[in-house]
């Protein structure tokens, strides 16, 4: 376990340095609703996540993102809000949030809320009250060809007043004018809610659906694939117009000044690394969505870093990701052989890295909800935290108690197995965490390594070899292994070895 003091209060840098915390943070992502019930009721909520804290903390890292735990009808799992200033009930009360932000604090873990600017649910009394605070259009057809991210067009007809509304998601999720100053105004101020609960940042949803083409002109029929794959039919378009519009940094700029600069604001861009730089003005840093989509191979995912860690663009303000609540488990998406070996890319890159429960058990999608909870077919992805395979549920929740999306077993065991295993998953996550720390400055690719294996320099005395290939592979010439993926194999303090097999990897001495 890394040794870290207490802190009740948690400023900008770490002690003893002058480097903002999150550069080089990990960051847990907890989707709340699948990490453990506290009260029987089958749904996560926060008195779960703060008894689980002690997990997260012996993991190595060094804060939380809760996914929205707002009031919200859960057309899109709580990212459709009801409410900015306000827990739902499944999940709790402001003085639970209170609490666990303590708890967080109690064992220097700083805690991050997700907020979701672009649009509110349907259900928040603005779109009824304040309806002025939305996108209109009226007459007989959508103003224009705009799609939504889940497939479909992106107006639909409210059929109160007879006007067509705009979202940028589900028709559940009209999209926030960010055009007007009271929309600015109004979020700030439940951000500043937050930061006064004691929060240390902010994960901002969607922002690059924040603003769009004020004149709703059509986007263009889409001339190449998309930069980031699209959900159907929102990959015939070039999102020129419906998103990312020019001066987006009005709206974000007013995010900014809510906040001040101390607040650490993680952007959800989904643009590639290479767009980011009018976000990176206002934001702290962006997701690495490129690297998260890349094929498992080598030349894809070098590729992927360095647009990333392009030094005229992005460098020093990404945050790297590889999995969330959104897209397949690691499992799922690069092969069950090759999870280990994502694990120790994602964790010897160098910045800020982002963790999604359950990763570093190596859990696998599941089966989704039957009937489902979200239409895009996210479920799969949702199933609860495995934490013991000796107790109902997993452990999730209580033995009477229906989990809303059922428990799924881990292969090597849920969190109290893994934990007495020396090579489990958890073991290399832990202890890759703690090998991180280690790592000096800059990424310099290998060059001449055998085709199929990534290989880089982690400052000038570690050096770190994937085997992405199908076969075993000539590895970089290189010292003692710090952590391999396989350690009963590659123990620690062995030499490193002159070939890997398929899905090995390595970070070694030079
Ligand atoms: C983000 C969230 C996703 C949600 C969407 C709309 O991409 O990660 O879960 O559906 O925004 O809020
Ligand atoms: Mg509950």
């Amino acid at each position: 376990m890394v040794a870290r003091a207490p802190c009740a209060s948690i400023g900008r840098v770490n002690a003893g340095s002058d480097i903002p915390w999150w550069r080089d943070a990990v960051v847990y992502q907890v989707y709340p609703r699948a990490f453990q019930d506290s009260d029987g009721d089958g749904e996560g909520d926060l008195r779960g996540v703060a008894a689980r804290l002690d997990h997260v903390r012996d993991l190595g890292c060094d804060a939380v993102w809760l996914s929205p735990v707002y009031p919200s009808p859960m057309a899109d799992g709580g990212y459709d809000v009801a409410d900015y200033e306000d827990i739902d009930p499944r999940f709790g009360t402001l003085d639970d949030a209170g609490a666990l932000i303590a708890a967080a604090h109690e064992r220097g873990l700083r805690l991050l809320m997700d907020v979701v600017p672009c649009h509110t649910s349907i259900e928040h009394r603005w779109f009824r009250d304040e309806p002025e605070r939305y996108v209109w259009a009226d007459g007989d057809d959508p103003p224009n060809n705009w799609l939504s991210a889940f497939g479909g067009q992106a107006w639909s007809k409210d059929s109160q007043t007879g006007r067509w509304y705009l979202h940028s998601f589900y028709p559940e999720q009209p999209d926030l004018d960010w055009r007007r100053a009271d929309v600015r105004a109004a979020v700030g101020a439940s951000l500043r809610f937050w930061l006064q609960r004691g929060v240390d940042g902010f994960r901002l949803d969607a922002i690059d659906r924040l603003l769009k083409d004020p004149e709703l002109r059509d986007d263009p029929p889409a001339s190449a694939p998309p930069p980031l794959p699209e959900l159907g039919e929102a990959g015939t378009l070039e999102h020129v117009h419906s998103r990312n519009a020019p001066d987006i940094g009005i709206a974000l700029e007013a995010l900014r000044d809510a906040v001040g600069d101390e607040t650490l604001l993680v952007g959800e861009v989904y643009v590639p690394a290479s767009q980011l730089a009018p976000y990176l003005e206002h934001v702290d840093c962006a997701f690495a969505f490129e690297l998260l989509h890349a094929p498992w191979r080598a030349a894809a995912c070098r590729a992927a870093i360095a647009a990333a860690l392009d030094p005229a663009g992005a460098a020093g303000r990404i945050a790297w990701v590889l999995s969330n609540h959104d897209f397949p488990r690691l499992p799922d998406r690069v092969g069950a052989r090759n999870a280990r070996a994502a694990a120790l890319l994602a964790l010897t890159l160098p910045g800020a890295v982002f963790v999604y429960q359950g990763d570093e058990i190596g859990m696998a999608d599941g089966p989704g909800g039957d009937p489902p909870h979200d239409r895009a077919g996210r479920d799969r992805h949702r199933h609860p935290m495995r934490w013991d395979d000796e107790a109902p549920h997993g452990g999730f929740t209580s033995a009477r108690a229906t989990p809303w999306l059922p428990a799924i077993e881990v292969d090597g065991g849920g969190v109290a197995q893994q934990s007495v295993d020396a090579d489990s998953v958890l073991g290399l996550y832990r202890d890759l965490i703690a090998a991180r720390r280690t790592l000096g400055a800059g990424l310099t690719f290998v060059d001449g390594s055998d085709e199929g294996v990534l290989a880089y320099r982690r400052g000038d005395r570690h050096v770190v070899a994937i085997n992405m290939s199908d076969e075993p592979r000539a590895a970089p010439p290189a010292g003692r292994i710090v952590r391999a993926t396989h350690s009963a194999r590659h123990p620690q303090g062995s030499a490193a070895p002159a070939e890997l097999q398929p899905g090995e990897a390595f970070l070694a001495g030079i």
